[in-house]
């Protein structure tokens, strides 16, 4: 679905990921792992037209997406729930779904919301409310819903647990696995590294731009220098 060839981005001057190889196959959850400052949101966002691409190619459904701008990315499938989620606070959840089901017919629209519901029926029963009174898990929902309103192939999804409560965080995780059982290609950031290393299937780690690791999630699970290299560096950094 999404493959990067040699990518590198960063702002200006400064370029944060480098010579970074990355594929994210449909119907599977891809963890990029690694320590603050590695790049993984920078990446992410570079992937959804948001940050320069500074080197390399992003592929999408084969064809090539580098020079895309953000708007005909998201008409082609690319959808992002982003650090720190970015709802609106002030409007109200079927208001902040709206914006996400921009793209789309009204009808279309409709249908999309329903589905939405049907992963995220706690949504349903906030509707009405001002999305700045719900819970942080909620507001990650409502994140998720928001992306999933565009009708994605691809879902990027940058810190889902941070923050959340315990019971929160497997709603939002067990939600990414049902979306990928469904077809969707899913990339996943996380802090939370033992809870990302458990749903998924294939996992990358980057540090300080570099990828320095890549496995399938049941290697990952079962290799300890996986678990060392990443968690060494993560106190050196
Ligand atoms: N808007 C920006 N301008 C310049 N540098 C930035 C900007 N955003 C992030 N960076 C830098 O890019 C590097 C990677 O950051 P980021 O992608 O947020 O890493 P991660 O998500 O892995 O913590 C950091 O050194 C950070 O300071
Ligand atoms: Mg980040």
């Amino acid at each position: 679905m999404l493959e990067l060839k040699g990518f590198a981005c960063g702002y200006g001057l400064v370029q944060v990921v480098e010579e970074l190889d990355l594929t994210v196959p449909s119907g599977r959850i891809t963890a990029l792992l690694g320590p603050n400052g590695a790049g993984k949101t920078s990446t992410l966002m570079a992937i959804a037209g948001h940050v320069e691409v500074q080197g390399g190619q992003v592929l999408f459904e084969g064809e090539d997406i580098t020079r895309l701008a953000p708007a005909e990315r998201t008409r082609r499938g690319i959808a992002l729930a982003p650090e720190g989620r970015r709802i609106f606070p002030d409007l109200t959840v079927a208001e902040n779904l709206l914006v996400g089901g921009y793209t789309q017919t009204a009808v279309a629209a409709r249908e999309t919301e329903a589905r939405v519901m049907a992963l995220f029926p706690r949504l349903q029963e906030r509707y009405r409310q001002r999305a700045g009174t719900l819970s942080g898990g909620e507001q990650q929902m409502l994140a998720l819903g928001r992306a999933l309103m565009a009708r994605p192939k691809l879902l990027l999804v940058d810190e889902l647990s941070l923050g959340l409560m315990p019971a929160m965080v497997e709603l939002c995780f067990r939600a990414l696995v049902e979306l990928k059982v469904q077809g969707l290609a899913v990339l996943l950031v996380e802090q939370n590294t033992h809870r990302a290393l458990a749903a998924a299937d294939r996992v990358a780690v980057l540090v300080s731009g570099r990828k320095v690791y890549e496995a399938t999630g049941e290697q990952a699970r079962r290799d300890p220098e996986m678990v060392d290299s990443f968690l060494g560096l993560k106190e050196m950094a």
